[in-house]
């Protein structure tokens, strides 16, 4: 198509002279996304100086994710590999391929598999040690639950649950700042305030526990084939050469963040989800008794856990991401629009989970519900928990093992309901959260 019949971008409703949408992102938040869904597959977004080009239509959104020659990671990224020195697993082509392809192994069934035991002691562990009567705060105990697997699963190595609480603390302060650091220009994320220099300090301890790690197996190389091993071993495509520590510790700061504060607020959703629902719970509990049987859980019989999985599904899709972005490398004409080299496009998971072109009734928790069911496929690009395409997430396996069997273990020995008169608000960040998550528990059986 030649740029004489391109059509111009329409903008997304709610935009204001000079602030663009920031007013109505900042009065509305959370629904934001899905307030500016418009009958136009593409709309332009703009925040003060940042403009987006922002697909609406699940044919230009899988498009964005699986084109790699034309999109490239975009501002959302950069922000974030900034701040982690730009190791190869956050970068693009090439170089992002063959990082990929070093780390699947640490991702695989296989390792999954070896890691299961881990998971299920640390589930049962924890939830038993519950009381009945006293509340629970649901969402720093999930918080901790996945920060202490996830990050023994990564380096092999039980950490200290005072670092294991620091680092999630600090994973929950760098989304804030991303998200932040995406819609917003940089002058206002990187002022010399308190939060900011919170902020710095805990990347500094986050830096040191890496570093530590890293110089504990040099000096004591095991035969654990983890993450730390195989990133020990792993050389640079372009230079042949073995990563430096730096780099490692690049590669695991991309990997914490996309691994902890994702796993653990779907896992928190996942709990709040169940605990308004006794029917729910019901389902859950009884599959739980049926496949658990007594014995504690097996990474086989984690994948009989069919209705559990389900309630993990839609957890995901209705608890997404607010914003995703790309950036184009070269024009290209979208939905009739030129867009040129250089421009941010992006999508909003959140959004595109929730549009009722896709899914009746989009703002109700169905587990059942018919689209995600058998004989009903849907669109490509309408669904997207784990991304689609060459950046689709790497720890899929191990998140979603990592959370069915967390709530199989909770099912099975716990009643949950909200204490009575908590106020539930969702805190705003990327990934929308419960701010407090108090739990009154009764034992079953
Ligand atoms: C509920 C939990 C999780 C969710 C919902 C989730 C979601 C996603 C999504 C949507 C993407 C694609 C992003 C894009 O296309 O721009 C992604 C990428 C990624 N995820 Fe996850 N993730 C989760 C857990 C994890 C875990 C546990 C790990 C690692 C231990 C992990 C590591 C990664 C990495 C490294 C990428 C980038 C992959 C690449 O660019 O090649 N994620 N994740």
């Amino acid at each position: 198509m030649s740029a004489t019949t391109t059509v111009p971008c329409p903008p997304a409703p709610g935009r204001v002279p000079v602030l663009g949408h920031v007013p109505a992102l900042l009065r509305r938040p959370l629904s934001f996304f899905e307030s500016i869904r418009t009958q136009d597959p593409l709309v332009r977004v703009g925040f003060g100086p940042i403009g987006l080009y922002l697909a609406n239509d699940p044919a230009l959104v899988h498009r964005i994710q699986v084109d790699a020659d034309t999109f490239e990671r975009g501002r959302f990224f950069e922000v974030m590999a900034g701040h982690f020195g730009n190791p190869p697993i956050a970068s693009d082509g090439a170089t992002h391929r063959h990082q990929r392809r070093t780390l699947q192994p640490g991702f695989s069934r296989t390792s999954v598999r070896d890691h299961t035991r881990a998971v299920v002691d640390e589930a049962e562990q924890r939830f038993a040690a519950w009381r009945p009567g006293v509340p629970v705060q649901a969402d720093e105990e999930m918080a901790d639950f996945v920060a202490t697997v996830v990050l023994r699963s990564l380096f092999g190595a039980e950490l200290p649950p005072a670092v294991v609480r620091d680092i999630r603390r600090t994973v929950a302060l760098i989304t804030g700042k991303l998200f932040a650091g995406t819609v917003f220009p940089e002058v206002l994320t990187s002022l010399p305030t308190p939060a900011n220099r919170r902020f710095e300090a805990a990347m500094g301890r986050f830096h040191a526990v890496i570093d530590g790690l890293v110089q504990d197996r040099r000096a004591n190389p095991g035969s654990v084939p983890d993450v730390l091993d195989i990133l020990l071993k792993a050389t640079r495509p372009d230079t042949g050469r073995p990563l430096t520590d730096h780099e490692i510790r690049g590669e695991f700061l991309i990997l914490v963040f996309a691994a902890l504060d994702t796993t653990s607020t779907t896992l928190t959703w996942a709990v709040f989800e169940t605990a308004i629902r006794p029917e729910v719970q019901q389902r859950l509990y009884e599959e739980a008794v049926l496949v658990l049987d007594g014995q504690p859980l097996t990474y086989d019989r984690v994948r009989e856990l069919s209705y559990t999985r389900k309630v993990v599904d839609e957890t995901l899709r209705l608890h997404a991401s607010m914003l995703a972005t790309r950036r184009t490398r070269h024009d290209v004409v979208l939905a009739g629009t030129l867009v040129p080299a250089g421009s941010e496009v992006g999508y909003s998971p959140r959004a595109m989970h929730r549009d009722p072109g896709t899914y009746a009734d989009p703002h109700r928790f169905d587990p059942e519900r018919a689209e995600s069911g058998p004989g009903h496929a849907l669109p490509p690009g309408a669904s997207f928990p784990w991304g689609i395409g060459p950046h689709r997430c790497i720890g899929e396996h191990l998140a979603a093992t990592t959370m069915t069997i967390a709530l199989a273990t909770l099912a099975a020995r716990w009643r949950l309901r909200i204490r009575p008169g908590a106020r539930i608000r969702v805190a705003t960040s990327s990934l929308p959260r419960p701010d407090s998550l108090p739990l009154l528990v009764t034992p079953r059986g």
